[in-house]
């Protein structure tokens, strides 16, 4: 549908940018933080930088807030660490750890800006990890204690709470994020009893969020892509539907409704993964709900029926550890119509909008979009500036979309694009670069660590102070 007329953004819509902790803080080791399966993790892809250092913002985090506040951010996503406050996951609480999260929070708050905590992105505390991870049910209980420490210190202070960053693709795609090793990948059944363990982890804390802090919302924070059919071909259509079903209403249809989708308990019970219930599980599951779903948003893909000849996995975008489709399930597709990023990447904006609509739909919950962006091999010109025009246009695409959806009558509350500034990518290092801001330095060449506010960071101060394209 055309419209004449757009509904303009909400005067209060939280414009901001995200990061999280192990991409961007360094510090790995101080102040009594525990090593996390990221610092644990062997081998790191060749050529890449570690995460030890990072963007240092752990000791830059006044300046880089500062030059937030310069861009105009009215929201800023970070996650906490789970091994600062607790190093070990469910011992001790580490007192220099949490003081580090009350001084963030100080300061993003003395900015006027709004915070927006992710409890836990992929940096899940090796001692746990050493116990069974999230196989072990103990992990349920670590994480809910993780979660009370975090609401009785932080709760009277942060409003907007995340419970898991992306926990469908630590479980479809674990290996190239770097939170399980490439033998776990066949081994679905204790993936999916993972899985199981987490929704239920997050169910408990949403409650008890809720309990002690009423005023307080919280979410998921799955990364939701809406899954094309490769043709009109009824097949292909009902390939799509299941993957659908797999990748993404999974994770929103148990968060939202407490219930187990049924597209994919049946995919589960084919293939053998069904997770083991324990009595009361699901009276956990079904007694919690989210205030608002959040999502992340970088692309959308496309599946054809499964030919089952042993070929339906294919690669994604030339990046060996990114795999789409499954035997006998559905072929991975790629889609015609879509651009690609220097990384292979398709984008489709278009996609943005479709998803947006296909949630908002489906659970009639408000939305916020915690992810979105363009990785590139940004470089420095002669006067040492950025200009990152391609990041102009994609973010407004997006962006344009995102209002269109508006004006089809969904409620989008907020925006945090990948990411406020440069950090280092799950797997491909810190030469992908998805930054506002320019951190300069290279791979294994630490240099000075400035800060340059790249072009996009003067065009989205713009947007944010008119508040609109
Ligand atoms: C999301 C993650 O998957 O995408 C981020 O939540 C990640 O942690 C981002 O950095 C971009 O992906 P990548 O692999 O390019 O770093």
């Amino acid at each position: 549908m055309k419209y004449r007329q757009l509904t303009p953004f909400p005067h209060d819509f939280l414009w901001g940018a995200s990061t999280s902790a192990y991409q961007v803080e360094g510090a790995w080791n101080e102040d009594g933080k525990g090593p996390s399966v990221i610092d644990a993790r062997n081998p790191y892809p060749e050529g890449t930088t570690d995460f030890t250092v990072a963007s240092d913002h752990y000791h830059r985090y006044k300046e880089d807030i500062a030059l937030f506040a310069e861009i105009g951010l009215k929201s800023y996503r970070f996650s906490i660490a789970w091994t600062r406050i607790i190093p070990d996951g469910s011992g001790e609480i580490n007192q220099a750890g949490v003081d580090f999260y009350h001084q963030l929070i100080d300061e993003i708050l003395r900015h006027g800006i709004v915070p927006i905590v992710t409890m836990y992105h992929f940096d899940l505390p090796q001692a746990l990890q050493e116990q069974g991870g999230w196989y072990n049910r103990k992990t349920i209980d670590a994480f809910a204690r993780y979660a009370d420490v975090l609401f009785d210190e932080y709760g009277s202070r942060v409003k907007y709470w995340l419970t898991i960053n992306e926990q469908n693709l630590m479980i479809l795609q674990g290996v190239s994020l770097g939170t399980m090793d490439a033998n776990m990948e066949s081994q679905k059944k204790i993936l999916y009893q993972q899985n199981h363990h987490m929704l239920v982890a997050q169910a408990k804390v949403m409650r008890a969020l809720h309990d002690k802090v009423p005023e307080a919302k919280i979410g998921p924070a799955p990364n939701i892509s809406l899954i094309y059919p490769a043709s009109a071909k009824p097949e292909d259509i009902q390939a799509a539907f299941n993957y659908n079903a797999i990748r993404n209403w999974l994770y929103l249809d148990m968060a939202v409704h407490g219930k187990y989708n049924v597209m994919a308990w049946r995919y589960m019970q084919e293939k053998g993964y069904t997770p083991e219930i324990l009595p009361g599980d699901m009276e956990i599951l079904s007694n919690a709900k989210p205030d608002f779903i959040a999502f992340n948003y970088y692309t959308t893909q496309t599946v054809e029926a499964s030919r089952g000849d042993g070929h339906d996995e294919v690669i994604r975008g030339g990046n060996k550890l990114l795999k789409s489709g499954e035997d006998g399930v559905h072929r991975g597709a790629s889609n015609p119509y879509l651009p690609r990023t220097e990384f292979g990447i398709e984008m489709d904006p278009v996609g943005f909008r479709n998803t947006l609509r296909e949630i908002y739909d489906r659970y009639h919950l408000p939305l916020l979009i915690t992810e979105n962006g363009l990785g590139a091999f940004d470089k420095l010109d002669e006067n040492g500036q950025i200009n990152d025009t391609y990041r102009i246009n994609y973010l407004y695409l997006h962006i344009e979309q995102m209002q269109l959806a508006i004006t089809d009558g969904i409620e989008i509350f907020g925006y945090t694009p990948w990411s406020a500034l440069d950090l280092i990518s799950t797997h491909q290092g810190c030469s992908k670069r998805y930054g506002l801001i320019y951190v300069d330095r290279d791979e294994f060449d630490l240099k000075q660590l400035k800060r340059i506010r790249k072009l996009s960071s003067y065009w989205y101060s713009d947007v944010i102070k008119y508040n609109t394209l």
